[in-house]
């Protein structure tokens, strides 16, 4: 498939999520930073446009390869409001629920016993307990009030009714804030990839230090794609849906 490398990078990544860990391993930000587009991006990580379509024709080869679908395209990229709603809710929010808080516990845990060698995982522990806090409010806020507020003005749209009086104002405001926390979450991600060096593993790490890597990582990946389905497929489809309804 070729690149256009005028597109938003957002784009790239909902027409084939598995490109979302090259981007990440780049500096490339698809989630908070996905509306920019690759030649912005890649002149902002200091590489040829050109290495970066490479690269990215690469890994599709390699993709596909692994693959048995021929197409890449998920079925959430062209899902509607509701069903993209019940997607991130049962791959993304699930997923957190379940495991933030064992992470808590083995930051917690690897900290106290390595923190001596390894100061940075003091700094880690510290990092990762205010992303969780932050990330059990956002998830609330987020199924109790957003996402509530969003099916409303679908089902208004479906009665061919207007958008109803929310006590929000528009539904732009609670969106503002999901950014600025997304926006966040990010920071706190880039930062526990930097203190723990990419998420290496030093030698005398033991098998809870590796975990705790393995499970930041992992919540590193979830998080970003996460954030992009929001940022970049969700929120753009309701603030449409709100202005049509209020028109
Ligand atoms: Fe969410
Ligand atoms: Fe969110």
């Amino acid at each position: 498939m070729s690149i256009d490398t005028d597109r938003p990078v957002a784009d790239l990544v909902t027409d084939d999520p598995r490109r979302a860990r090259l981007l990440n391993d780049l500096g490339i930000d698809f989630c908070c930073g996905g509306q920019r587009s690759l030649a912005a991006w890649s002149e902002e990580i200091g590489r040829p446009v050109e290495d970066v379509v490479a690269a990215l024709a690469e890994a599709d080869r390699t993709a596909l390869a692994d693959s048995a679908v021929a197409t890449a395209r998920p079925a959430w990229a062209d899902a509607n409001v509701p069903e993209l709603i019940e997607h991130i809710l049962d791959v993304h929010h699930t997923y957190l629920w379940e495991r933030m808080p064992a992470i808590r516990e083995l930051a917690d845990k690897v900290a106290s016993v390595h923190g001596d060698h390894h100061p940075e995982l003091i700094e880690i522990r510290r990092i990762t307990t205010a992303l969780l806090d932050e990330l059990d409010g956002h998830l609330r806020k987020e199924e109790q009030i957003l996402f509530p507020l969003t099916l409303q003005l679908t089902e208004a749209e479906a009665a061919g009714d207007r958008a109803p009086a929310f006590h929000c104002g528009r539904i732009a405001n609670p969106i503002r804030v999901m950014l600025l926390e997304h926006d966040h979450a990010g920071e706190a991600l880039a930062e526990l990839r930097r203190l723990s060096n990419g998420y290496t593993v030093p030698e005398d790490g033991c098998a809870s230090y590796r975990l705790l890597y393995e499970e930041l990582e992992q919540l590193e990946g979830d998080l970003h794609l996460h954030v992009h389905k929001e940022n970049n497929v969700l929120f753009p489809q309701v603030l449409e849906l709100e202005n049509r309804l209020a028109s």
